[in-house]
């Protein structure tokens, strides 16, 4: 096979080996990449065979958007804040495969590795290929992966159908993070350190108003203790004030990804809670007791959660909200099912149809 070697002005070259189950290189952010289409095996085969890789190793899932995502990957509420900080950029993260993917190259597996680069040139690659692709290190298996065209031509010249002339990003492979589970893992290092993305990771939006302005002072000194970062929306006293001031900015922040979870409270927490669950991708649980703390996170996997400072006292409140924090969502099919049909209702509810 004849490598041809493209000019990044020649995308519909690229576009025409992938289509024609070729396997094309170009730089990214990191290293130089090999690219097949997810959907086709004959690729596949040929990428694998091309870099004499072991025929069981998945590929990683090249993606430009959060859908793409969504349509293989069984995601969190926590997942989906990682992507927001994360993505696009030079991490790698393993999330759950959505159990409804039972055929095709990933049938067998329990999870996916997903990466979306920053080039402006490969996101138009795959808006223009309407699909994601795999993608891997140019190199044979085990050699360290090639940062120019001319070491990509070395290496693997007549083994894959087109090469991008050019220069790759830092050489630093992107980091790898194992988020299938509650804790996060980290497979391999990269530019992008571990304690970086806990800490995005960890941030808690705190907001009250009058009713509950102790109760949020403990919760505050306990999360810091614990480790978490916590942004405090206010009250920053007793003096009366309106919840939807403090509550609103609080969850507008965890809807924007600024902040993973949010805790708000007013004096029956009803006030704080119809307020945060105005604000879009929020669900916000109104808990007085332990068992439903942990319930909520399981079944809704609820991303705020309301406290009443005069219905709960403030030792209890903490404990609440320990709980509340470090309880998983269950996953279960049944709950994801009932939250998308939530979120269904709120994309109703906004575009009037
Ligand atoms: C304030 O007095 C009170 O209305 C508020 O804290 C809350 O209970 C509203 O739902």
């Amino acid at each position: 096979m004849e490598t041809r070697i493209l000019r990044q002005n020649q995308m519909n070259d690229v576009l025409q080996d992938l289509h024609l189950d070729g396997v094309v290189a170009f730089p990214t952010d990191t290293v130089y990449g090999l690219a097949v289409k997810l959907s086709s095996p004959t690729a596949i085969l040929k990428l694998t065979q091309a870099k004499n890789r072991p025929l069981d190793k998945p590929y990683p899932v090249l993606v430009s958007s959060l859908e793409q995502i969504e349509s293989l990957a069984q995601l969190t509420h926590r997942d989906r804040q990682l992507i927001k900080q994360w993505m696009p950029g030079s991490v790698t993260f393993v999330f759950k495969k959505n159990p409804q993917i039972q055929s095709g190259y990933f049938a067998e597996s329990e999870t996916i590795a997903f990466r979306c680069p920053t080039d402006i040139w490969i996101k138009e690659l795959l808006d223009k290929v309407m699909e994601p692709l795999l993608l891997t290190s140019a190199n044979i298996s085990g050699d360290p992966a090639c940062v120019t065209s001319d070491e990509v031509i070395k290496h693997l010249s007549r083994k894959i159908d087109c090469v991008i002339e050019g220069h790759a990003g830092g050489g630093i492979p992107s980091t790898i993070i194992d988020a299938s589970h509650l804790d996060l893992q980290v497979i391999r290092k990269g530019e992008v350190s571990m304690n970086d993305i806990l800490k995005t990771s960890n941030t808690v939006a705190l907001a009250c108003d009058h009713g509950a302005y102790p109760h949020k002072e403990a919760i505050k000194a306990r999360l810091l203790e614990l480790g978490y970062i916590v942004e405090d929306f206010g009250t920053k006293d007793g003096a009366a004030v309106d919840y939807p001031d403090t509550v609103y900015p609080a969850a507008k922040s965890v809807s924007e990804g600024k902040n993973t979870w949010g805790i708000v409270l007013c004096g029956t927490g009803i006030g704080a809670s119809i307020t945060a669950n105005k604000v879009k991708g929020i669900r916000c649980a109104l808990v007085f007791d332990q068992e439903t703390a942990r319930i909520t996170r399981e079944h809704n996997d609820s991303n705020i959660l309301a406290l009443g400072g005069r219905l709960t006292d403030v030792q209890t409140a903490v404990k609440i909200a320990e709980i509340w924090l470090s309880s998983p969502f269950s996953n279960d099919e049944r709950h994801i099912r009932r939250i998308n049909k939530v979120k269904d209702i709120e994309n109703k509810e906004k575009t009037g149809e």
